[in-house]
């Protein structure tokens, strides 16, 4: 039996007549992390609401908080029936996407390590409802956590009410795999976060929720969303071997040690297949401090090259988690899932010296990086941890295939069209072509080793040329620029679908 705390039991209702429990104009804390651990029921009976309302000629959208990016059940039901004034932080939905660069929904990509601070800090407002999904209820009343935790503690212990949805689906197996701290506080009653090492359990592996806070539980069978991973190209294969060559390097010249540090891994297809490179690398005995576990991972983890994970979320192929789901008797000891705001926090981060790889969306010749919108002001999805973990990082690594949109695009440019990470945050870049190392070198030593390491043949030229003629006109030769030309490859996109003259 999932729920086995009977005063809970008591407020076991349908998915629709909890959704009524939420009002217009309310601000809802979602769960849910790339994709995982999200509630599924409620917020489609949430979007049915909202519909009915406007074509009833009512008003009715939420702000709505979640974890990180969810799938199509929550954001992309919410966001199709306009039904999300403001979202935070990280979307990847392709519906919520599209009405926030179309300038219908309103949304804030913030640090994840800093969502849950800044809810306690009171700059968010106030938390009317939190609608949180869990694996069961246990007799005390304490809540298993499911695939993700996210900012659940946080949501439960400051919304004003609590809906759980209880998901079957998800395997019993994850109790004990978390490991929720409950030590933090706000200045000046902070104080240091007690874990030296990534395989460390420091709180409960349990969610606390007052239960009288409780209106409703609903339960549900219904798998994560599972966006499956496109198998590794060939660039994604290069990349991986450049980074493999270079870590050998560091680990040779006694930089880092033979099991290296612990990785952080970034979202997306490149950063799998980078997971999925290290299969074959000499490392043994690696450990992860990251904010999700992937489908690379796993592999690692069956053959022991990876002796623990700990993050605060699944990131699945549908596959995979089938996998997970029916072998966590095996992998339970080898995980650890913790609130996002320790997974990422920059305090461990620095303390622990990760190795960070994060995707990128463009980078410029001085080597800071735009990681989240096309052309400067597109959304793709959002800044998520690379924030948190790049400027904290032991080694901040970015990588990128050298182009985009079949050529038209040239991931390396003359100037960034939006920066996410500044040049003091970013150490090392990597695409097919190459990798730049950066750490030490002034701004124009950085230019030439990105254009010769990191561009596509095609545009190096075009690069080349900018620079040198940044060199004798520009106003200041700390870092050259041509201010009138900067952007002009992007705008030459705009207009023409090409950055190729
Ligand atoms: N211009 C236009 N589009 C670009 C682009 C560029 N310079 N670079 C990438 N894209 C597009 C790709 O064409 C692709 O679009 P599609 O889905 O329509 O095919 C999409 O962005 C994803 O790119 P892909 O090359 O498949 O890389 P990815 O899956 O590794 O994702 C990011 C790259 C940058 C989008 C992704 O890493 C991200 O969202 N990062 C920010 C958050 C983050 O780093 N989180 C991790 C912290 S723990």
């Amino acid at each position: 039996m999932r729920i086995r705390n009977n005063a809970l039991r008591s407020k076991i209702m349908s998915a629709e007549d909890a959704a009524r429990l939420i009002a217009n104009g309310n601000t809802v804390g979602m769960s849910g992390f790339t994709g995982s651990g999200y509630p599924k029921a409620v917020p489609q009976a949430l979007a049915s609401h909202i519909e009915a309302e406007h074509a009833a000629g009512n008003p009715f959208k939420v702000r709505m908080w979640t974890g990180a990016s969810t799938g199509p059940e929550l954001d992309g039901a919410l966001a199709k029936v306009d039904g999300i004034d403001m979202r935070l932080p990280y979307n990847s939905d392709p519906i919520a996407r599209e009405k926030i660069n179309s300038g219908q929904m309103n949304y804030f990509d913030m640090h994840l390590s800093q969502v849950a601070p800044m809810a306690w800090q009171g700059f968010l407002g106030p938390l009317d409802a939190a609608v949180i999904e869990i694996v069961g209820i246990r007799e005390d009343g304490s809540l298993i956590p499911s695939s993700s935790v996210g900012n659940n503690k946080t949501w439960l212990d400051r919304a004003e009410k609590v809906i759980l949805e209880v998901n079957s689906w998800q395997s019993e197996a994850l109790e004990g795999v978390h490991d929720i701290y409950y030590g933090t506080a706000l200045p000046p009653a902070r104080i240091p976060i007690p874990l030296t090492r990534p395989d460390q359990r420091i709180g409960e592996d349990c969610l606390r929720v007052d239960p009288a806070k409780v209106v409703a539980v609903v339960e549900t069978d219904s798998p994560d969303r599972n966006a499956p991973f496109n198998p590794p190209d060939e660039n994604a294969k290069m990349i991986a071997g450049h980074i493999l060559e270079f870590l050998t390097h560091e680990v040779k010249v006694g930089r880092i040690p033979k099991e290296l540090l612990p990785i952080q891994s970034g979202v997306g297809n490149i950063a799998n297949a980078v997971l999925s490179g290290l299969m074959d690398a000499p490392f043994e005995g690696m450990t992860a401090y990251t904010e999700v576990i992937q489908d690379g991972m796993l592999d690692l983890l069956a053959e022991g090259k990876l002796r623990m994970a700990s993050a605060t979320a699944f990131s699945l192929s549908p596959d995979a988690a089938e996998r997970v789901n029916r072998e966590m008797e095996f992998f339970r000891d080898k995980m650890i899932l913790r609130p996002q705001e320790i997974s990422n926090h920059p305090e461990l981060v620095r303390r622990l010296g990760c190795i960070a790889m994060n995707g990128l969306i463009e980078a410029d010749i001085y080597g800071a990086v735009n990681s989240t919108h096309v052309m400067g002001s597109r959304i793709q999805n959002g800044i998520g941890g690379s924030g948190d973990f790049a400027r904290n990082a032991f080694i901040s690594i970015f990588v990128t295939p050298s182009v985009a949109k079949k050529g038209a695009i040239s991931a390396i440019v003359p100037q960034a069209s939006h920066v996410d990470h500044i040049n003091q945050d970013v150490q090392v870049i990597v695409t097919e072509q190459g990798l730049a190392d950066l750490r030490g070198l002034s701004p124009k030593e950085r230019a030439k080793v990105i254009i010769a390491n990191c561009a596509h043949p095609t545009y190096r030229p075009m690069l080349e040329d900018y620079f040198a003629r940044a060199q004798k006109e520009s106003f200041g030769q700390q870092s050259p620029m041509i201010p009138s030309e900067a952007l002009s490859w992007h705008q030459r996109f705009i207009d023409t679908g090409s950055m190729l003259p």
